[in-house]
C-alpha cells in the first residue's frame, strides 16, 4: 500500500503532513511512501532526511500522486478555480485522502472527492474521546496557535513581559488577558506566564475555571454559576443577558490590560465579539491584540487578516493560519497525529486498511465520503 505525500500549495502554508521520522514508521509498518520533492522545505525536511527513512522521492505532484492508495495532506486540495493545478483530478479512484480538509465550510467540494470516488478523511472531525487524543489535529495545532500569539504579542509590545526590578528601577509585568481557555487559551496563558506575565482569562465554560487557575493564572468570573458549554466540551451560544454583562466586564478589566490573546470559537458559527471597538479605545497606548480567531471574523472587529494594523494607540496582530508560523513542531506534531490515526487503521496481517464506520467511532466521526456517496452525519443532516 503507497502513501504519498505532495507539497501544500495553498499561500502562506509551510507546513508537511509527514516528517521523516514519521515516515521511518510507516515504512516500518509495512507501507511504500513517496514524498513529492522540497515538501518538506517550509518545515525544514529536507528531501535527503525522507530518503533516509525509506521514502522516495517524486519530481512532482502528479507523479507522486498518480497510484498513490493514502494522499497525506494538511490543507485541502487546490482546485483549477482557484488557480489550480487541481490537486483532486491528480488522486486515483478508491484513494484515500486524509487532511483538514474543511468539510462544513467546502460542501461543494466535499461532493467532488464523492464523484471522484475518493474517500475523503476530515480530520476536524475527530471526535474527541480519549482514545482519540493523540490524532486530534485540532489540539495539536491549537497548542501551537496559543504559543505563538504569545510570542507575536511579545514581539510587538513595546514593553517587557516579566517584572524586572532593576537598580535603575522596577518593570511592571505585562499584564496579559485571554480570551477562551480551550486548548489555544490555555497554551497562551502558560507561555505568558513562562514569560513572567500576570494572566488573567475569560471562557463561557464553567469547567475552563479549574484548568485556569492551575497554570497560575486568575479565572475572571462573569457570572457565579454560568455554564456555556456543549456535551463534546465545545462553547455553546450564550444568553443576551450573559452576553451583556460579559461585555462589560472585559471593557473593564481590559482598561487595565497590556496583551489580549483572542482565542474564543463556537464550532460552526463566527467568532464572538468580544472586544469591540469602545473597548479597544479604552485600553492603554502600546497595548497589544493578538486576535487568533480572525480567520472566523475574529474576536476583534478591528483584526484584519494577515496585517497588524494600529488602531486608537493598540497594535492588533491578525496572523491567518498560525500554526503554519512555527512550520517545523506544527509538522511534526501532525505528522505524529495521522501516524497515530493510520496505525489504528492498519490491519498489517492483511495489508489493508479499516475503514468501516460501524466499527470504529474514530472512522465514523472523520469520513466524509465512501463508494461515491457523502456519507458523514455532519453533511447529511443526520446528525453529528
Ligand atoms: P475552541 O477552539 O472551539 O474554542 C476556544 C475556547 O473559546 C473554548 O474554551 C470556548 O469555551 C471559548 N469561548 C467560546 N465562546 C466564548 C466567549 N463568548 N467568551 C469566552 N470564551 C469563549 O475549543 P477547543 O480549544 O478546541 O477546546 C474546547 C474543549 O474541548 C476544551 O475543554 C478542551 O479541553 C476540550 N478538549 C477535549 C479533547 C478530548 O477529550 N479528546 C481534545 C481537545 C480539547
Amino acid at each position: 500500500m503507497k502513501i504519498a505525500i505532495p507539497k501544500e500549495r495553498r499561500a502562506g502554508e509551510a507546513r508537511v503532513a509527514a516528517s521523516p521520522e514519521a515516515v521511518k514508521k510507516y515504512v516500518g509498518l509495512g507501507f511504500e511512501v513517496v514524498v513529492e520533492t522540497d515538501a518538506g522545505a517550509g518545515a525544514s525536511f529536507a528531501d535527503e532526511d525522507f530518503k533516509a527513512a525509506g521514502a522516495s522521492i517524486a519530481g512532482d505532484a502528479e507523479s507522486a500522486l498518480a497510484d498513490a492508495d493514502v494522499v497525506l495532506k494538511v490543507q485541502r486540495p487546490l482546485t483549477a478555480e482557484e488557480g489550480g493545478p487541481d490537486e483532486l483530478k491528480m488522486l486515483k479512484k478508491g484513494a484515500v485522502l486524509a487532511g483538514m480538509l474543511a468539510p462544513l465550510q467546502n460542501q461543494e467540494q466535499v461532493k467532488a472527492y464523492a464523484d471522484a470516488g475518493i474517500m475523503a478523511l476530515g480530520l476536524e472531525l475527530m471526535p474527541r474521546i480519549t482514545r482519540a487524543q493523540s490524532m486530534d489535529v485540532l489540539s495539536s495545532q491549537a497548542n501551537v496557535a496559543g504559543y505563538k500569539a504569545v510570542i507575536d504579542a511579545a514581539a510587538n509590545f513595546g514593553r517587557m513581559y516579566p517584572m524586572l526590578m532593576t537598580a535603575a528601577g522596577t518593570v511592571p509585568p505585562a499584564r496579559t488577558v485571554v480570551m477562551g481557555a480551550g486548548v489555544a487559551g490555555l497554551q497562551a496563558i502558560a507561555t505568558a506566564r513562562r514569560l513572567g506575565g500576570a494572566v488573567s482569562a475569560f471562557d463561557v465554560r464553567a469547567a475552563a475555571k479549574e484548568e485556569v487557575e492551575s497554570l497560575g493564572a486568575k479565572f475572571i468570573q462573569v457570572e457565579e454559576g454560568a455554564d456555556a458549554s456543549t456535551q463534546g466540551g465545545y462553547a455553546a451560544e450564550t444568553s443576551e443577558d450573559y452576553k451583556k454583562k460579559q461585555a462589560e466586564r472585559i471593557h473593564e478589566v481590559l482598561q487595565k490590560t497590556d496583551i489580549v490573546v483572542c482565542t474564543a470559537l463556537i464550532p460552526g458559527r463566527p467568532a464572538p465579539v468580544l472586544v469591540p471597538e469602545e473597548t479597544v479605545k479604552a485600553m492603554p497606548a502600546g497595548s497589544v491584540i493578538v486576535d487568533l480567531a480572525v480567520e472566523q471574523g475574529g474576536n476583534c472587529p478591528l483584526s484584519e487578516s494577515g496585517k497588524v494594523v494600529e488602531k486608537h494607540g493598540v497594535t492588533i496582530v491578525g496572523h491567518p493560519n498560525t500554526p503554519a508560523r512555527v512550520p517545523v513542531s506544527a509538522s511534526s506534531l501532525y505528522a505524529k497525529n495521522l501516524l497515530n490515526l493510520f496505525t489504528s487503521l492498519w490491519d498489517k496481517e492483511n495489508g489493508q486498511l479499516k475503514l468501516d464506520p460501524e466499527q470504529d467511532d474514530v472512522v465514523k466521526g472523520i469520513q466524509l465520503t465512501r463508494d461515491g456517496a457523502i456519507v458523514n452525519p455532519a453533511l447529511t443532516g443526520e446528525g453529528g
